[in-house]
């Protein structure tokens, strides 16, 4: 799996690095963060009402979280959560913990997550496959299935290639040195082979322009693969 070293070396500059790469766009690292939230905290929601205790704060894992940029926006988001996260860069995840003291964080090497089977509801990704090799996607995937109960969901964020912002974007940003792309085609097929099933997709971040409407606009055309990035979601059975 990916060397646990490389994300390690880039933890001083991780959020500029990424911030350089998207200027262009007019927003910051922060922004894209922001809306993929807004996208975890729908799915939690929608999750939570359908589940038999909708008062039973949800067990969630982010897997691959880095520094955990995104968390403040799940804990402060009124959702009833009990968030754990991990990530292969030790030195990234003691700086997480400092941020986010009510996160449950760990690292470990990239093979099988330290997790009971079956410990969480919900297991999500975010532009973490993309660093882990192809010949690697398919355990990687039956680790998050495994780790998910009966009825649990897994989400996937992947960038899109399709986009040629996005592969710009990833061409010239560091950390980004030896991604390789998933095609959300691929990822799909590839859910659906770690039996998986109800697999579904959407493309998101269709502008880089902020507010409610922009929002509204995006999740309306989830559907065009034009988005700069897409997630696979998909639950166990
Ligand atoms: C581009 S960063 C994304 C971080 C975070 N998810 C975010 O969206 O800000 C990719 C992260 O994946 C982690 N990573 C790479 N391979 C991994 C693996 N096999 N398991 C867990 N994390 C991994 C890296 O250490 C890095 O922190």
């Amino acid at each position: 799996m990916n060397a646990p070293q490389e994300f390690d070396q880039h933890k001083e500059t991780y959020r500029s690095d990424i911030d350089n790469a998207v200027a262009f766009s007019g927003q910051s690292h922060d922004f894209f963060t922001r809306v993929k939230a807004e996208y975890l905290v729908d799915m939690f929601k929608d999750f939570q009402a359908k589940s038999a205790d909708p008062s039973k704060p949800l067990r969630v894992l982010d897997i691959g979280c880095g520094h955990g940029h995104i968390h403040p926006y799940l804990v402060d988001s009124g959702v009833a959560l009990k968030l754990s996260a991990i990530d292969v860069a030790a030195t990234v995840v003691d700086e997480a913990k400092a941020m986010n003291p009510t996160v449950d964080y760990k690292s470990y090497e990239g093979e099988r997550l330290p997790y009971d089977d079956q410990s969480f509801d919900i297991a999500y990704t975010i532009a973490v496959m993309h660093h882990v090799p192809p010949a690697q996607w398919p355990a990687f995937l039956d680790e998050m299935r495994r780790v998910v109960r009966p009825g649990g969901m897994i989400a996937i964020f992947e960038h899109n290639p399709i986009n040629p912002l996005t592969q710009w974007i990833v061409r010239t940003c560091p950390i980004d040195e030896n991604a390789v792309l998933l095609w959300n085609r691929r990822l799909s097929a590839l859910v659906a082979q770690s039996n998986m099933v109800d697999v579904t997709s959407k493309y998101i971040l269709f502008t880089p322009l902020d507010g409610p409407a922009y929002r509204k606009f995006d999740k309306m055309i989830g559907w065009l693969p034009l988005g700069a990035q897409y997630y696979v979601s998909a639950r166990r059975p």
